[in-house]
C-alpha cells in the first residue's frame, strides 16, 4: 500500500476525490497525512476520514528553506511514499523537492508547459486559448516544468468565466489525479525512470 501525503491549500476537491478513492478496495493507495500551508477548509475532508493534518505556515520561519524543512519534517514523521501537491498555492523549496523529488508530484490546471504558475486558468483565457486542461506532473527545481506524467485537454467555451472553467477543469482534474497516483502506485508508472529519462 503506497502511502500518501496530501498538500493542499483552498477547498481540497481534489483530495476529497483522492481519499473517496483510497476507500475503494484494491485501491493500491491511502492518505497517511495531509499537510497545509494555511488554515485551509479542505483540511476538513482529513479530518472528516480521520486523516491527522498539520498546518505549517511560511510566516512563522525566517527563511522559506526554512518553512520547507519544517513541512518536510512533518511529512517524514508519517513515513510517506509519495507526496501529492493538490493545490497547494505554494512554491516547494529546493531543499524540499531535493528530499522527495521524483516522489512529489503536483497538479496543475492547465496544459504545461503552457500557462505555468499561480493563474493558469485567468492566463489561458487572456490568451484566447480555445482549448487548456490539466497536468499532473513531477516537481522538480522549477516552476511547473518537472516531466509530465498525464494530461487531460478541456476545450474552453465561449465567453466563458474563469472560475466556470476551472470548475470544468477540476472535474478532469479529480479522476486524472486518481489515475495517476493509481498508476504509480501499481507499479505501471515509474517515478524514478521517468524523472531519469527527462534529465
Ligand atoms: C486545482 O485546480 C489545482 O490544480 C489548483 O488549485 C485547484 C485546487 O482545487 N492549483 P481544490 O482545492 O483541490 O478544490
Amino acid at each position: 500500500m503506497l502511502k500518501l501525503a496530501v498538500l493542499i491549500s483552498g477547498g481540497g476537491s481534489n483530495l476529497k476525490a483522492l481519499i473517496e478513492a483510497t476507500k475503494e478496495p484494491d485501491f493500491p493507495a491511502e492518505v497517511v497525512c495531509v499537510g497545509a500551508d494555511t488554515a485551509a477548509p479542505g483540511l476538513a475532508h482529513a479530518a472528516a476520514a480521520q486523516i491527522p493534518s498539520f498546518v505549517v505556515r511560511p510566516a512563522d520561519f525566517a527563511t522559506r528553506a526554512d518553512w520547507g524543512e519544517a513541512l518536510a519534517a512533518a511529512i517524514r514523521d508519517h513515513d510517506v511514499d509519495l507526496v501529492v501537491s493538490a493545490g497547494l498555492m505554494r512554491i516547494l523549496p529546493a531543499g524540499f523537492v531535493g528530499e522527495f523529488s521524483p516522489r512529489l508530484i503536483n497538479t496543475h490546471p492547465a496544459l504545461l508547459p503552457l500557462f505555468p504558475g499561480a493563474h493558469a486558468v485567468r492566463d489561458a483565457l487572456a490568451a484566447g486559448a480555445t482549448e487548456t486542461g490539466v497536468t499532473v506532473h513531477i516537481i522538480d527545481e522549477g516552476v511547473d516544468t518537472g516531466p509530465v506524467l498525464r494530461q487531460a485537454v478541456v476545450a474552453v467555451r465561449e465567453g466563458e468565466a474563469e472560475d466556470e472553467l476551472h470548475e470544468r477543469i477540476k472535474q478532469e482534474e479529480r479522476p486524472l489525479l486518481i489515475d495517476t497516483v493509481r498508476a504509480i502506485a501499481d507499479g505501471t508508472l515509474d517515478l524514478a525512470a521517468v524523472a531519469a529519462a527527462h534529465h
